[in-house]
């Protein structure tokens, strides 16, 4: 048996979801642990490309279960709109369960979004505006909804009741629109039948597997350095996207965990504000932009490109415990003459090999930067790191050597088989 956490490791859309479709070939139960329809996991397979944001990527194999864990915050509508498009291309997802004590993003949470970031005017996180981070608030501050409330006409009455409360006096202040009570709750107990089936106390499903000796998956959202705690604060979101965040979302304990797979782009990537170190403004920036199609997958927007942060990724793998490296997107680099890695930060003339909490220091440090050769040949139809040219070799040589963690897989294209497995899938399970 073994349960393998897939953990992002930079600031998002490193390409969890593809790894995920990989590893959800081999596992029996795929659980998504936190953040919500903010995410926007790719999957391109034989049966089409997906853009999912809620449902894990292990949907596509009937024999795998499907869970959105307990620590996912979801929007009914955003889920029903997803399940419609997965059933238009003939996907089935008999095998999906959402846990009922998952938190549901309200469409008040939506406009506490909206109104929050204009007034933090140039100070604005640069939020998907999904409602995540209000909806992980009100769990916070006990006046949320969930998932089983939906089956429950009364109780779901009541807990509105005294949220709208709170929520109406707030909206109002800020000029938003009350929202009204019976019509709210009448659409909420409509999602409820809708869902009815896939809602489920899913912590027996979960001991059941491990109990089995199955294989499970964690699925992560977002990435280490977007964490509430140990991210760019205030620019993160509102959850632990990390291996901690894992078990709790999951409902895994930290014991039972064998791998925790850290997915980092072979570049950075960043989208909304806060600082960002090896961030690239020229053209070499732009190159990467456009080669690695890098555009939110949920809203869009350009995505901000830069070179590789070794120092906040041995940060990322302290915080998470990694042991295997997953590099994706080592294609988009085939054309560079010089690759740059960033080893620490010169931070008021000292040199310093950590990430400061203070995002004000973050943005003051100037990368120090190592230079490699690049392969400037084309790498995305190989499939074995021998057949890799020797540039591209030694420069995940060198990652690996100031990460201190050795790779398992390396993504040279966006489709599943466009992958080249250094460790075995099936050992990561054994
Ligand atoms: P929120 O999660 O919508 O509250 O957004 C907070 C911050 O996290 C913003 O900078 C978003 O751009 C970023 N973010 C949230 N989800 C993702 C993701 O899946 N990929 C990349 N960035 C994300």
């Amino acid at each position: 048996m073994s349960v393998v956490a897939i953990i992002g490791g930079q600031w998002g859309d490193e390409g969890k979801g593809r790894v995920v479709d990989l590893l959800a070939q081999h596992a029996h139960m795929v659980i998504r642990y936190s953040g919500g329809n903010n995410a926007g996991h790719t999957v391109i397979n034989d049966r089409g490309t997906f853009k999912l944001h809620l449902v894990p990527a292990g949907i596509f194999n009937p024999e795998t279960t499907n869970i959105i864990g307990t620590g996912v915050v979801v929007d009914p509508a955003a889920l029903l709109e997803e399940l419609a498009m997965l059933a238009e291309a003939g996907v089935t997802f008999d095998n999906l369960y959402i846990s009922d004590r998952a938190h549901v993003i309200m469409p008040y949470h939506r406009e506490q979004d909206r109104i929050q970031e204009s007034l933090r005017g140039d100070g604005r996180i640069g939020t998907t505006g999904r409602g995540v981070g209000p909806a992980y608030g009100d769990k916070m501050e006990r006046i949320g909804i969930r998932m089983g409330d939906l089956l429950h006409a009364d109780t779901l009455h009541q807990h509105l009741a005294r949220a709208l409360d709170a929520k109406n006096t707030w909206l109002q202040a800020y000029g938003g629109k009350a929202q009204p009570l019976q019509a709210l709750h009448q659409q909420f107990v409509d999602y409820g039948h809708q869902l009815r089936a896939y809602i489920k106390p899913t912590h027996p499903l979960v001991q059941q597997a491990l109990s089995r000796g199955q294989d499970v998956l964690l699925e992560g959202a977002q990435a280490s350095l977007l964490d509430v705690d140990w991210g760019t604060y205030p620019y993160v979101t509102s959850s632990a996207p990390g291996a901690a965040g894992a078990c709790q979302g999951a409902g895994i304990g930290p014991r039972q965990v064998s791998h925790v797979l850290g997915v980092f782009k072979a570049y950075t990537t960043r989208i909304g504000g806060g600082p960002f170190p090896t961030e690239l403004t020229d053209e070499t920036g732009n190159l990467l932009r456009e080669r690695g199609h890098e555009y939110g997958t949920t809203t869009g927007r350009p995505r901000r490109c830069g070179w590789f942060d070794a120092v906040a990724a041995r940060y990322v793998v302290e915080l998470n415990g990694i042991d295997y490296m997953v590099w994706t997107k080592l294609d988009i680099l085939d054309t560079l003459p010089t690759i740059r890695i960033c080893t620490s930060y010169k931070l008021r003339g000292e040199t310093i090999h950590y990430v400061p909490s203070s995002i004000a220091e973050l943005s003051q440090v100037e990368p120090i930067y190592e230079d490699l050769p690049g392969w400037q040949t084309p790498t995305d139809a190989l499939r074995t790191f021998d057949d890799l040219p020797p540039n591209a070799k030694r420069y995940l040589q060198r990652l690996e050597e100031l990460t201190g963690v050795p790779t398992a897989i390396i993504s040279v294209g966006p489709a599943r088989q466009s992958s080249i497995e250094r460790v075995p899938v099936a050992e990561l399970f054994a």
